[in-house]
């Protein structure tokens, strides 16, 4: 594997979902396979769970490990072509780019949705860069659009806590004081749909994805409705995605806040978040604390995903 971005880039789920527990059950047996390979991990945006995760899931391969915080200590860089750089950014990324691959055998790329030009997120302008530019393999640590590492963290978390073969998870929206992206939510349709579960999204109107990835699943505006039977309650806030309020926050009404007599409408169902979470926004403390909460296993199996698709990029060097 080469690059990480797509559910497709994994192949086989089912597969990769084998390879997930071999790894957790002995996570020190490829220690070699990294040994004299050095990952370099590449921040525009802030992090706890990728960055220490990642990193620990790299250690477990033997990898020597590089962390560059681009905003903290780097230059700060241009990223448009054609730019007369007479302003605040010394380095341009389409040198910063090769000078990083030199240092390294694989690159990780966190770059948010920066809400500027729908068009540039979409199309994925600085991770595509990184791909183009840096001659290594690339992997996504939470792109404009996609965050892989968490949703096959999440589809290898729904495969350990299942108790039917195809559980019905919920996506919901849940309310945000600022407007976060769609990459999460995006991904986690993505993967859902790949893993054939009866997947359902409920959100406000306005609040509608970007059917390339929710292409499959069943939209319920009424978020009581799409919660009844859930086996899983995945909540997470985005902004709306179609024009003209892409990046906008629409609403930030409490009543879509995941509270105790909202998982009371569920089939005893699992609590899901990606975290950093906002108590008693999107969920209420008396959720997230209880013992159908598993957003701590959810957060460890990030460690998984990362070692599993950190090992196949080392196979194929
Ligand atoms: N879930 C997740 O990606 O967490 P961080 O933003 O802390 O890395």
């Amino acid at each position: 594997m080469r690059y990480f971005k797509s559910v497709t880039d994994i192949g086989d789920l089912k597969e990769a979902v084998r390879e997930a527990m071999q790894v957790k059950a002995n996570r020190f047996a490829y220690k070699k396979l990294g040994q004299d390979k050095t990952l370099l991990m590449i921040f525009f945006n802030s992090s706890l769970r990728t960055r220490l995760s990642t990193q620990k899931a790299a250690m477990n391969l033997g990898m020597n490990v590089i962390v560059l915080d681009v905003n903290q200590g780097a230059w700060k860089l241009e990223t448009e072509r054609g730019v007369i750089m007479d302003g605040d950014k010394p380095e341009h990324l389409l040198e910063a780019i090769p000078v990083m691959g030199c240092y390294c055998d694989v690159i990780g790329v966190r770059s948010f949705a920066r809400f500027e030009n729908k068009q540039d997120d979409y199309e994925e302008k600085i991770f595509n860069q990184f791909v183009k530019y840096s001659g290594r393999p690339v992997f996504a640590m939470e792109t404009a659009t996609v965050h892989p590492l968490q949703s096959f963290a999440d589809l290898i978390t729904i495969e350990e806590y299942k108790t039917v073969e195809r559980p019905r998870v919920v996506l919901t929206w849940a309310p945000h004081p600022k407007a976060l992206p769609q990459a999460v939510p995006n991904s986690f349709a993505q993967w859902m749909n790949a893993a054939g579960y009866d997947f359902v999204i409920t959100h406000p109107h306005g609040y509608e994805l970007s059917s390339e990835f929710t292409q499959g699943a069943t939209i319920e505006y009424d978020q009581d409705k799409a919660l009844a039977g859930a086996d899983f309650v995945y909540a997470k806030n985005w902004s709306a995605y179609e024009d003209p309020n892409y990046g906008k926050v629409l609403s930030t009404d409490r009543s879509w806040t995941i509270t105790t007599e909202k998982m009371a409408l569920t089939n005893n169902a699992r609590f899901m978040h990606c975290l950093p979470v906002r108590r008693n926004m999107i969920v209420t403390d008396d959720v997230i604390e209880s013992e159908r909460s598993i957003v701590i296993p959810e957060a460890a199996n990030r460690e998984i995903s990362a070692q599993v698709v950190l090992k196949r990029i080392l196979e194929s060097l």
